[in-house]
């Protein structure tokens, strides 16, 4: 299966607890490659751009607040199947609801302070390393020779 990239972002409730290792090392360890990241201070515009598709719902105004709260680690991960497989990892949007192997089982705080954001299709993944990330800093490591 070839390899395939996915987005995600450390949010707000975990940078602020420390938290980027331990989720970094959850990663890694699941057979992704962190093969480009930025920590950054999402301005206003930016969260309401990258959440444009929410911009209707009631939790809209709410879930931007959090999002410029503090820094949050935006994230290229690399691997086979990522889009799906970090889904997986994370667990459902709503935490009381996944297990407790899963990122947003072990971290999050609430249904908004879920810790963790990751693409959900192809054609998100591709926007959404495109809305935070240039071709030029994604450096995936050099697959070892045989
Ligand atoms: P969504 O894209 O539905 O979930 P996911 O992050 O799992 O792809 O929603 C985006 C974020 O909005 C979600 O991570 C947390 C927040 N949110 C709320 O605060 N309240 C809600 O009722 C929902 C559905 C989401």
């Amino acid at each position: 299966m070839p390899l395939e990239r996915t987005f995600s972002i450390i949010k707000p409730d975990a940078t602020r607890r420390n938290l980027t290792g331990e989720i970094n090392a959850v990663i890694e360890n699941n057979g992704f490659a962190i093969v480009g990241q930025r920590r950054i201070h999402m301005s206003r515009a930016q969260a309401e751009g990258f959440y444009r598709d929410h911009k209707d719902q009631d939790f809209f105004q709410a879930l931007v607040d959090y999002m410029v709260s503090e820094p949050v680690v935006v994230q290229v991960l690399e691997g086979e199947d990522a889009i799906k497989r970090y889904r997986a990892l994370m667990g459902p949007t709503d935490a009381t609801k996944a297990g407790p192997d899963t990122l947003r089982g072990r971290f999050a705080l609430s249904m908004r302070e879920n810790s963790v954001h990751g693409s959900d299709s192809p054609a998100n993944a591709q926007r959404e390393i495109g809305y935070f990330f240039s071709e030029v800093e994604i450096l995936p490591c050099t697959p070892e020779k045989p």
